[in-house]
């Protein structure tokens, strides 16, 4: 769906769909060099990244495996704790492969933190991360992205996978959400 089909409950647009589209095509030829002749493993992280990795994946001229986790913060609804349960693994063995994590959102960064320490046990030949959106103001814990779409502010944001309450993630641009949703 389009901004127009969620009322008044945006309150700015903050990147179209041809935005994001353009800036994961550049990023997708940026991945083609950096992993040529290598094999190479996306990992999704669910449920947020599922439009993230079937734009991003599909904007690759080059074959690569796809898996994912599922992971659940103990948080307080909109804030993460950093502890982390795994919800659904990867059917994936890492050891030796080149891995990709591929997120929606990088907020506090406790979610990745975790997840990269996690993944860096099963040794992979690499891990990096992709994210579409990272929110620098957020950030709690440090942790190294090599490809990033967008930094924004720290507002709250839905579409393009992100949710509020679970609605909003099949939006097509990404939007600052209106208060009086969520008050
Ligand atoms: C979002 C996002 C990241 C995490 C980032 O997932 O996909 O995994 O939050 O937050 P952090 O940097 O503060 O840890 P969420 O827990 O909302 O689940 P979802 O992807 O199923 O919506």
């Amino acid at each position: 769906m389009e901004a127009e089909h969620v009322d008044d409950d945006l309150t700015e647009v903050v990147l179209t769909e041809e935005q994001i589209q353009r800036r994961t095509t550049e990023l997708a030829q940026e991945i083609e060099r950096d992993y040529a002749g290598k094999e190479l493993l996306l990992v999704g992280v669910l449920r947020g990244a599922v439009m993230v990795m079937a734009d991003m994946a599909r904007s690759l001229k080059r074959h690569v495996e796809m898996d994912w986790m599922a992971i659940s913060s103990y948080g307080t609804g909109t804030s993460s704790s950093g502890v982390v349960r795994i919800l659904k693994d990867l059917d994936t063995d890492i050891n030796g492969k080149h891995v990709l994590v591929v997120e929606d959102i990088i907020d506090t960064g406790l979610t990745l933190s975790y997840l990269l320490s996690n993944l860096a046990s099963r040794g992979p030949a690499s891990t990096e991360v992709f994210t579409l959106l990272r929110k620098p103001e957020a950030q709690r814990m440090a942790v190294k992205v090599k490809y990033v779409g967008f930094d924004i502010p720290n507002d709250f944001v839905v579409g393009y996978g992100l949710d509020y309450a679970e609605r909003y993630r099949n939006l097509r641009c990404v939007g600052t959400l209106a208060p009086h949703v969520y008050s």
